[in-house]
C-alpha cells in the first residue's frame, strides 16, 4: 500500500489519475525567427517598430530563439516530467498573405515541433491564435472587418489539414478579451487600434470566429478534443456602497462574461453592460445561432483579481479598477496582485453555466524580479503562488468543479507583449544575451510534484 503511493506522483495522488498537467507559451513570444522560411509580417512584427508602443523599445525579433531551439526546450519539458505542452501557430507562417498561397516551410516547421514533442512522450496541444494575425489582413481592417470569419476560417481548415493527423488537443483562440480590448479599444497591443469604433466589431467578429472555427475542426477532425480559452478576473467592489456594486458588475460582465456567453448560446449580456447595445449593428440575421459552439472544454486562464469602483470620467462603464499597488497589498512584476484566491471564486463561476462540459487551466503564473546566483535561480515567491493557486483549484475540484487540468504560464521567460523582456514569467531562466537556459527552483518544484 505504502509503496504504492510512494510511486505514484504526488499530482496524481491529490487531483487524480486524469487530471492534466502542462506548460504554455505562444508563437510571438518565444519562437523569434520573425522572417524567415516565408514567413509574412504580423501585426506584432509591425507594431514592434512603432517608436514607445513596447517597454524599452524591446521586440520579439529574435524572442527566445524557439524556432531554432525547440528541441533542447522540448528536452527541457520532458526533463521537468511534464506531459503536455500548449503553443500556438503563427498565422503569418502559414498564410504568408493571410489568405491564398500556403508556406509549406511553415508547415513542415510546426510538424517538426509536434513530432519531436511526440516523439519524447509529450502530447501537442495548439491555440490556432494567439494574438498575431497577418498584418495584410489588418491593414483590410483586420478584427473590425467581417471578412475575418473567411480569412479565419480558411486558416484553421489549412491547419486541420496541416496538423490534425497528429494532433489530438485543440483550442482555437487565446483570450479575446485581451486581443480585442488591448489591441482594438486601447491601442496598447498590436494592433494599436483605439475606440468603441473598432472595439465593438472586434468583439463579435471575435466571438464568431470562435464558434466558426470550433465548427470547422469538428467536421475535419471529428475524433479530437475542441476548446477555446478566455481570460478571467474576479472582480469585487471597492465599497458595499451600491455604486461601487454596480460597477463591479460591469467589469464583470466585459471581463468574464462577454464573450463566454454568446458561445454558450445565452447571448451578448447587454442588460448588464449597456455599451453593448452598439454591438447591434454588428449583428446580421442569424449571428446569435451562429456564435454559439458546443466546445468540449472551456480553457480559463487567471492571474489576479480585480477591485472596482464607479467612476464617473470613465466612458461608457463608468467605472474603474483600483490599482493593487495604492491598495497595500502584494504585487507581482506586473504589478498585478498577489491573489490565488481567485482561481476558487472563479471556477465556482463558470462551475455555474450548465453549458460547459469541462474546464482546464490553460493559463496561470506569476512574474517575480529572478537573480542568478552561481548558476541558480531561487524563486520562492513564484513557488509558493503556483503552490497556492493549485491549492485554491484543489478546494474547488473537491467541492465537484468541473476544472481537470492546469497549464502554468510558461516554460521560459519570454517577449512579455508591450511589458517586454523585464517580466519573467517562466519556469526557466533565459539569459536573453546569450540564450542560456536555467531551471529555476520553481521548474524543480513542478518536476517534482509531476514526478
Ligand atoms: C496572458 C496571455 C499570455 C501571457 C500572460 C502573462 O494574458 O495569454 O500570452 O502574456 O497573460
Amino acid at each position: 500500500m505504502e509503496s504504492n503511493t510512494q510511486n505514484t506522483p504526488l499530482s496524481k495522488q491529490l487531483f487524480g489519475e486524469d487530471f492534466i498537467w502542462g506548460v504554455s507559451t505562444a508563437a510571438v513570444q518565444i519562437e523569434g525567427a520573425f522572417d524567415v522560411d516565408g514567413k509574412g509580417e504580423s501585426i506584432w512584427d509591425v507594431f514592434a517598430t512603432k517608436k514607445g508602443k513596447i517597454l524599452h523599445g524591446h521586440h520579439h525579433y529574435t524572442a527566445t530563439d524557439f524556432y531554432n531551439r525547440y528541441q533542447t526546450d522540448i528536452d527541457l519539458i520532458k526533463q521537468l516530467n511534464i506531459p503536455n505542452f500548449r503553443f500556438s501557430i503563427a498565422w503569418s507562417r502559414i498564410l504568408p498573405d493571410g489568405t491564398g498561397k500556403v508556406n509549406q516551410a511553415g508547415i513542415n516547421y510546426y510538424r517538426k515541433v509536434i513530432q519531436y514533442c511526440l516523439d519524447n512522450g509529450i502530447e501537442p496541444w495548439i491555440t490556432l491564435y494567439h494574438w498575431d494575425i497577418p498584418h495584410v489582413l489588418e491593414a483590410k481592417g483586420g478584427w473590425t472587418n467581417r471578412d475575418v470569419v473567411d480569412w479565419f476560417s480558411e486558416y484553421v481548415a489549412v491547419c486541420a489539414d496541416a496538423f490534425g493527423d497528429l494532433v489530438k488537443h485543440w483550442m482555437v483562440m487565446n483570450e479575446p478579451a485581451v486581443f480585442t480590448g488591448a489591441g482594438y479599444f486601447l491601442g496598447i497591443h498590436a494592433p494599436g487600434r483605439k475606440g468603441i469604433r473598432n472595439f465593438l466589431p472586434a468583439i463579435h467578429h471575435a466571438v464568431l470566429c470562435m464558434a466558426e472555427g470550433g465548427r470547422i475542426l469538428r467536421k475535419m477532425l471529428p475524433k479530437v478534443e475542441i476548446g477555446t480559452t478566455f481570460s478571467c478576473s474576479y472582480v469585487e467592489p471597492y465599497s458595499n456602497k451600491p455604486k461601487d456594486v454596480a460597477a463591479a458588475l460591469r467589469v464583470d460582465t466585459l471581463l468574464n462574461r462577454m464573450y463566454i456567453e454568446p458561445i454558450l448560446g445565452l447571448g451578448y449580456p447587454a442588460d448588464d453592460l449597456p455599451v453593448l447595445k452598439g454591438m447591434e449593428k454588428h449583428i446580421l440575421p442569424g449571428d446569435m445561432e451562429k456564435v454559439k459552439f458546443d466546445f468540449d472544454f472551456i480553457g480559463i486562464q487567471n492571474y489576479t483579481r480585480e477591485i472596482v469602483k464607479h467612476s464617473f470620467f470613465t466612458p461608457y462603464i463608468h467605472a474603474s479598477l483600483v490599482k493593487a499597488e495604492r491598495r497595500n497589498v502584494p504585487i507581482t512584476a506586473m504589478k498585478w496582485e498577489v491573489y490565488p484566491e481567485s482561481i476558487y471564486h472563479i471556477l465556482k463561476k463558470y462551475d455555474q453555466y450548465p453549458q460547459i462540459k469541462k474546464i482546464y487551466l490553460t493559463e496561470s503564473g506569476a512574474a517575480f524580479k529572478d537573480e542568478v546566483v552561481e548558476n541558480r535561480v531561487n524563486d520562492p515567491k513564484r513557488t509558493e503562488y503556483l503552490q497556492q493557486f493549485l491549492q485554491q483549484v484543489l478546494k474547488a475540484k473537491n467541492e465537484g468543479s468541473k476544472v481537470n487540468g492546469y497549464f502554468i504560464w510558461t516554460l521560459t521567460d519570454n517577449f512579455e507583449w508591450a511589458e517586454g523582456y523585464n517580466p519573467r514569467f517562466g519556469i526557466i531562466y533565459v539569459n536573453f544575451e546569450t540564450q542560456e537556459r536555467i531551471v529555476k527552483a520553481s521548474g524543480l518544484w513542478y518536476a517534482n510534484l509531476l514526478r
